[in-house]
């Protein structure tokens, strides 16, 4: 079986567990004030590892529940297995298992997986991006007022540092610019609406690798673009992430506020 049929069957059954979760009554525990882990971001990532492993061998798993931190490797399998973890305890139907295979630092494959509305969005490199099967794209309007543009905000937020300060000011000058914002909650989501042209662009601080590692390829499969805050290349190091249908990337990053690092 193809590899990313066989990746896809795995995201599928773990799906089941979240949906599980999702309709059951479920103990929340507090990695901090505002982020949230359950039972089942534990449960989910442990069935994935167990059955993706063994299909790639000489990668390191990279997953949010797991990793213990240090340099992100060129071959890594990212996992996510709840992205959208607050929209999970508040029962809010928007969130994904979110796995990216990287390699020699360039991802090669991704599934996005929304199982409670049943939508998988995949990708291989080169060969073009999907959502259930049928082929998406960006939708490339170049007028940034038209934009509805998606956001994130970061976790420190109650510290009222640097970050959030930053998001604050972006808002303020973006917002007069773009039709509207979204705050849906789960950013590999985040980039698949982009690349399935629901929204047009989205930037965000402080994600982790596990959190756009597959969104990424589907995005460039999709025909988007993304970059840092500075229109350069990103890479999991770089502190913001600017993600758009590519027609109004340099609007978008003219209009997000400076962001000074150190
Ligand atoms: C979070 C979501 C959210 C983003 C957060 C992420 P999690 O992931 O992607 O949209 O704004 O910064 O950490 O914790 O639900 O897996
Ligand atoms: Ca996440
Ligand atoms: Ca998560």
């Amino acid at each position: 079986m193809e590899r990313l049929k066989a990746l896809e069957n795995i995201v599928l059954e773990a799906g089941k567990i979240v949906q599980e979760g999702y309709h059951s009554n479920i103990e929340v525990s507090k990695k901090s004030p505002t982020e949230l882990v359950t039972k089942y971001d534990k449960a989910v990532e442990a069935y994935l590892i167990e059955k993706i492993a063994p299909l790639y061998s000489n990668y390191t798993i990279v997953a949010e529940e797991s990793f213990e931190g240090g340099s992100i490797p060129q071959n890594a399998i990212f996992i996510d297995p709840i992205d959208g973890t607050t929209n999970f305890v508040h029962k809010i139907p928007h969130l994904a298992i979110s796995i990216g295979i990287w390699s020699n630092g360039k991802p090669q494959e991704a599934i996005v997986y929304n199982p409670i509305l049943n939508e998988l969005y995949s990708a291989k490199r080169g060969q073009g991006a999907y959502c259930n099967g049928k082929k998406i794209q960006v939708q490339k309007d170049t007028n940034l007022q038209n934009a509805i543009i998606a956001t994130g905000f970061p976790y420190a937020k109650h510290e009222m540092g640097k970050a959030y300060w930053w998001v604050v000011k972006s808002f303020e000058s973006l917002l007069p610019k773009i039709r509207d914002i979204r705050r849906l909650g789960a950013a590999a989501l985040d980039l698949c609406y982009l690349s399935s042209g629901k929204v047009n662009g989205f930037y965000e601080i402080n994600l982790k690798p596990w959190d756009v590692a597959a969104g990424i390829l589907i995005l460039q499969e999709a025909g988007g673009e993304v970059s840092d805050i500075y229109g350069k290349a990103y890479s999991f190091e770089k502190t913001i992430i600017v993600a758009s249908n590519g027609s109004i990337h340099s609007q978008l990053l003219e209009n997000l506020a400076e962001y000074h690092d150190g």
